[in-house]
């Protein structure tokens, strides 16, 4: 495993990979590895020749300076971590690497992102659009895998392929939980010994909700997610909505067309907490 801070020295051994027909999967990421990121790259690993992982905090998605100054950040802990996994190139920039000129692009996502994560943090897609389309120059992947845990990012990503007409497979994967529910994440290491012990509270009022959409309409299923919730006195919903997977609009009655996705984001304390579940139905 070779680690580059360079664009020019990751592109070079990539496009020797390239010429020798190697097929390229890249995992992006903004470090604090856990079990979620890696399982991208053991998917990763089985579909490709090579896999590059990326570990860059990007400061455009932030649309909270103390979010962004309170991220954690661990490299040698992620290279550790990568060493005993299939990963051929680790690529760990800094900002000027990556941002040689600030950038000023502005992407338009249409409805996608002006409903759940978008309305409640204005700019950070478009932040996300910014450096993924620039890492996808980079890296030139065959293949770029993201996880289910941000669903309306991995729409965004979709499409932002679709709008610039980008080479690269989307694939969707699984989201990987603690034994007790919690999904996966690298916020969760900021928690505290109480708001950690409520937190899978989330995950068991999506699964039933689940449950509740064999026999209750929408609306009594979104207040008792967020009743449950809040009910714990810890933590706090910040927005729960059934969405259509396609359009990521409300859903109002089960016998709407499409797959629907219950999307939730909670305070525990100061951390914000994602999560969803699909209902198959
Ligand atoms: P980050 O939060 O580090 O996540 C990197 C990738 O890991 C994303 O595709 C995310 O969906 C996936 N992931 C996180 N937790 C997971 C879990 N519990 N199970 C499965 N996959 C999980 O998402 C970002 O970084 C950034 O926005 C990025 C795409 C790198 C752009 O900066």
């Amino acid at each position: 495993m070779e680690i580059f801070k360079s664009v020019q020295g990751l592109k070079q051994v990539l496009d020797s990979a390239r010429n020798k027909g190697l097929a390229v999967g890249f995992v992006p990421t903004m470090g604090a590895l856990h079990p979620g990121h890696l399982s991208l790259v053991s998917v990763a690993s089985r579909e490709n020749d090579i896999v590059v992982v990326s570990i860059f905090v990007n400061p455009n998605q932030f649309n909270d300076p103390n979010d962004l100054r309170n991220y954690p950040r661990d490299l040698d802990e992620d290279v550790r971590l990568l060493t005993s996994l299939p990963c051929n190139y680790i690529f760990a920039p800094e900002v000027d690497e990556i941002y040689p000129e600030p950038d000023t692009r502005k992407f338009d996502f249409g409805s996608l992102e002006t409903v759940m994560e978008g309305r409640f943090r204005p700019g950070h897609f478009n932040g996300v659009a910014q450096v993924v389309s620039r890492l996808f120059d980079i890296v030139e992947p065959d293949s770029a895998y993201f996880g289910r845990k941000d669903f309306q990012q991995l729409s965004i990503i979709k499409n932002m392929v679709k709008l610039l007409n980008l080479p690269v497979k989307i694939v969707a994967c699984d989201t990987i939980r603690e034994a007790d529910g919690l999904a996966m994440s690298s916020r969760n290491a900021l928690l505290t010994p109480e708001h950690r012990a409520a937190a899978p509270g989330i995950y068991s009022a999506l699964k039933d909700a689940t449950d509740e959409s064999a026999f209750l309409p929408t609306d009594k299923v979104k207040q008792h997610v967020i009743e449950k919730i809040n009910s714990t006195g810890l933590l706090k919903v910040q927005y729960f909505d059934i969405v259509d997977e396609m359009t990521l609009q409300s859903v109002t009655n089960w016998a709407q067309k499409g797959v629907k996705v219950g999307c939730i984001a909670v305070f525990a304390g100061s951390v914000r907490l994602i999560d969803n579940i699909f209902f198959d139905k």
